[in-house]
């Protein structure tokens, strides 16, 4: 049986997918997975909306490529986008990066990706905690679905702003009333059409970590 630690550092976020389909036992799966994750008070405020429909996701990858079209396109506009990538040195290949940023097609995959599955939360059943109760069943999906041999990507970007989550309610029939539910993601799934040699860089421990208060870098020597 594989550790839990390498397919916890093994997952990517994976925004290409191939065509074929996820069975319908396998999305059961994540789903479970998604129930079983730890919630203030035990309230349980996520709610799912599985999405295959095509035209529904032709919707949903639009309204990613607006949003995040324009974004990209203002921090365009101040050069930060041109400092981020400057390491590429192929000029040509760099100028194709941030177009595909910056028109935001970086985020149509919602297209693409056989399933999509949007994560609200119920306001009026959950508390304070509703966030990172559905951050928290968002992860477990992402775990079981790479534990499954799938890709997945959480997609934040989208719906953050409170029109754009607006938007994403009416695509999906979400009741609109401010009290009613919260977007707080959707997650894409699929099986990987990409392969990322490397891992993202990730921060070390050394520098995330300190002992037995903020500031003392060195580890106390336990016997
Ligand atoms: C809260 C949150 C929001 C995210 N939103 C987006 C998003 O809107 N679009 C996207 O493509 N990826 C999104 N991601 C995925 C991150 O970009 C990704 O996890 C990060 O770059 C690290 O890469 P890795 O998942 O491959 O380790 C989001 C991840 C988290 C945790």
């Amino acid at each position: 049986m594989q550790e839990l630690l390498d397919i916890i550092n093994s997952r990517k976020s994976i925004r290409r997918y191939k065509t074929d389909p996820v069975p319908d036992a396998m999305v059961d799966k994540i789903l479970e997975a998604a129930r079983w994750a730890p919630t203030g008070e035990n309230y349980q405020p996520w709610r799912f909306i599985v999405v295959r429909d095509q035209e529904t996701r032709n919707r949903i990858g639009d309204l990613a490529r607006l949003g995040s079209g324009s974004r990209m396109t203002a921090w365009y506009c101040m050069g930060h986008m041109q400092e981020r990538f400057a390491g590429i040195k192929d000029e040509a290949k760099r100028a194709e990066v941030l177009r595909f940023m910056y028109s935001g097609e970086v985020s149509e995959f919602a297209k693409q990706a056989p399933v999509v599955i949007a994560v609200i939360g119920t306001l009026r059943e959950g508390s304070v905690d509703v966030p990172y109760d559905l951050s928290a069943a968002i992860e477990n999906m992402l775990l079981e679905a790479h534990s499954l041999g799938l890709g997945g990507c959480w997609v934040h970007g989208p719906v953050a702003s409170t029109r754009d989550a607006r938007k994403f309610k009416e695509i999906l029939g979400i009741p609109t009333g401010m009290g009613d539910y919260k977007v707080i993601a959707y997650v894409s799934i699929g099986w990987a059409a990409e392969a990322r040699k490397y891992p993202r860089p990730k921060k070390s421990l050394e520098e995330l970590v300190h002992w037995e208060r903020f500031g003392r870098k060195e580890r106390p020597h336990h016997g």
